[in-house]
C-alpha cells in the first residue's frame, strides 16, 4: 500500500489490452507512474501508442485488465460501481478534445449538471455554475445555448464544467486540438491559472509543444512504459 502523503496517485504495473476479430493487441504494458499532489504533467506520444487509454484508466472511465490504481492511497478498482461513480463525479474533471456539451442546453445548465449529480441545491448550483464561468471569461454567455457559442467558447464552457466541483484531479485529453492558436492559448493560460489557484493536479495529453511546456513535468508514453521526455 502506498502511504506517501504527498502522491495524490500512483499507477502500479497497469496493463491494457483489446481484443480484435483477428487478435489481441497489447497497449500498456506493466505500467508504473507516480503522481504527486499538484503536478502538471504533459504526456506525449506517438498516435496509437495508448495515451488516451491510460487518460482513460487513470479517470477510471476504463479499467486495467491488470494492475491497481492508488488515489491518496485508495485502490480504486476495488470500490463498487456507485462509489466508483461518486469518486468520478466528486474528485475528478474531464476535458477531451471535442466538447461534449449537451445540445439544446445553456453554458449554466451544462456547467450544473455534475453539481445536480452530486446532489446540490439548484441553487448553490447556479451560484457555482455563474462563478465558474465567469472565472473564463463567459459572464455575457451563461444563458447561450451550447451549439450557439463559438468552438474558444465551447471548450471554455467545457472546462467549466470540468472544474465546477473543484476536483482534485484535471484530465484533459488534447483539449485544444480543434481550437485556432489564438483561442488554445486562452484554454492554456485559463488551465495554468486554473491549476494554481485551484491547487488541482493536472495531467494533458496533447501534441502542442506550447501547452506541454507550460507543464512542470514532459513524459513521452512508449511501449516500454512511461519516461521523461528528452
Ligand atoms: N475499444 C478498442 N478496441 C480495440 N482497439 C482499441 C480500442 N480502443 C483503442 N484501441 C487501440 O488502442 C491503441 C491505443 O489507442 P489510444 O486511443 O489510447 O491512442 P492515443 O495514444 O491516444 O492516440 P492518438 O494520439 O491518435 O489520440 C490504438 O491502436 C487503438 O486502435
Ligand atoms: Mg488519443
Amino acid at each position: 500500500m502506498d502511504n506517501d502523503p504527498s502522491n495524490l496517485l500512483v499507477l502500479e504495473g497497469i496493463s491494457k489490452g483489446y481484443n480484435t476479430i483477428q487478435t489481441r493487441i497489447e497497449i500498456l504494458k506493466q505500467v508504473d507512474f507516480t503522481i504527486r499532489k499538484g503536478d502538471s504533467i504533459a504526456v506525449v506520444g506517438a498516435s496509437g501508442i495508448g495515451k488516451s487509454t491510460l487518460l482513460q484508466i487513470i479517470g477510471t472511465l476504463d479499467r486495467p485488465d491488470e494492475g491497481r490504481l492508488l488515489f491518496e492511497g485508495r485502490d480504486l478498482f476495488a470500490l463498487d460501481q456507485e462509489r466508483l461513480a461518486r469518486f468520478r463525479n466528486r474528485s475528478v474533471g474531464f476535458v477531451f478534445q471535442f466538447h461534449h456539451l449537451l445540445q439544446g442546453f445553456t453554458a449554466m445548465e451544462n456547467v450544473m449538471i455534475p453539481c445536480l449529480i452530486s446532489k446540490m441545491s439548484k441553487q448553490d448550483a447556479e451560484k457555482r455554475a455563474k462563478e465558474i464561468l465567469a472565472r473564463v471569461g463567459l459572464q455575457e454567455r451563461f444563458f447561450h445555448r451550447a451549439e450557439d457559442m463559438s468552438g474558444g467558447e465551447q471548450q471554455r464552457v467545457a472546462l467549466a464544467r470540468a472544474l465546477v466541483l473543484e476536483p482534485l484531479l484535471l484530465l484533459a485529453d488534447e483539449p485544444t486540438g480543434n481550437l485556432d492558436i489564438r483561442n488554445s492559448e486562452e484554454i492554456h493560460q485559463l488551465l495554468m491559472e486554473l491549476n494554481k489557484e485551484l491547487g488541482m493536479t493536472v495531467i494533458v495529453v496533447t501534441h502542442n509543444n506550447d501547452l506541454a511546456n507550460l507543464m512542470n513535468q514532459r513524459v513521452t508514453l512508449k511501449y516500454s512504459g512511461i519516461v521523461p521526455l528528452q
